[in-house]
């Protein structure tokens, strides 16, 4: 089950520092490159899907594709809501005419739908780690982490519905992994393109100390990023499926954390559907 959470997080702009993330600015920028990239990111997720699943004959999936573009619609809001915090006007907007105006082009529906499948097995690892590491989700201010967390859980809930929906469509394995391949370039090169331009703009994208430091967060200990290697690798397995990772036992925890009696967001919870 997939549930629609109306959610609203009432984010106060007036207590988050700029560096959110334990004082970091490279990993915090690095964190803010990626909210940037979530709005624009998850209508195109929702677009691919919506394209394609006409193809879709199973009642259940079809169910699944609703709590998956509830939960992105809502994902959307709230870290538009974020953004608005960080210095980076034009970010989005040029993101939206790469997407609409060159991927939307270029791409077949269900080339398109695979850069889905692809980007949405990058949320689902780094979410996953964010609910299961307390390393990685320690360091975030207090008023900011509910947003993530939040943010992992629906990923981690909706991981496999683009990649089902991929597979329905008659999607095959050489376009999957060829797709991947191409989705990570693209990611890595817009990821760090965007967050140098956050950092350029404060002055600060000069500062070795500074990446370094945050580099070795990353990658070298705790490493969160070199951590996810493995299931990384994993996305080229022929018979992989998101599905094999199980995370019904972390959903289920971070779901009580969250949204059940007394829990974090119980108080910003506005409805939910099924
Ligand atoms: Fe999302
Ligand atoms: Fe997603």
């Amino acid at each position: 089950m997939i549930p629609r959470r109306n959610v609203e997080l009432d984010l106060d702009p007036t207590v988050v520092p700029r560096d959110w993330y334990d004082g970091d600015p490279f990993v915090s920028s690095h964190l803010d490159a990626l909210s940037l990239l979530f709005p624009e990111g998850e209508r195109f997720f929702v677009d691919s899907v919506k394209q394609l699943r006409h193809l879709v004959d199973d009642p259940d999936l079809q169910r699944r594709i609703a709590g998956f573009i509830g939960q992105e619609a809502m994902h959307g809001k709230e870290h538009r809501a974020f953004n608005a915090l960080i210095d980076a006007p034009g970010v989005e907007r040029w993101l939206r005419g790469f997407l609409q105006g060159v991927v939307r082009r270029v791409l077949s529906p269900r080339s398109q739908l695979a850069v889905t499948a692809a980007l949405e097995h990058f949320t689902a690892m780094m979410a996953e780690s964010l609910l299961r590491r307390p390393s990685m989700r320690e360091p975030m201010h207090d008023e900011v982490a509910p947003l993530w967390l939040w943010h992992a859980l629906e990923e981690s809930e909706h991981k496999a519905v683009a990649f089902d929906v991929y597979v329905a469509s008659r999607g095959g394995y050489l376009r999957r992994v060829a797709i991947m391949l191409l989705a990570t370039v693209i990611f890595i090169v817009v990821a760090f393109s965007v967050q140098g331009h956050l950092l350029a703009r404060r002055g600060a994208l000069w500062r070795p100390w500074r990446w370094l430091r945050g580099l070795t967060r990353l990658y070298v200990w705790p490493g969160e990023y070199t951590r996810l290697i493995p299931a990384y690798l994993d996305y080229f397995r022929p018979g992989f499926h998101p599905d094999d990772r199980d995370t019904t036992a972390l959903i289920e925890t971070w779901r009580e954390a969250l949204f059940g009696d007394g829990g974090a967001l119980a108080g910003h919870l506005r409805g939910e559907a099924a």
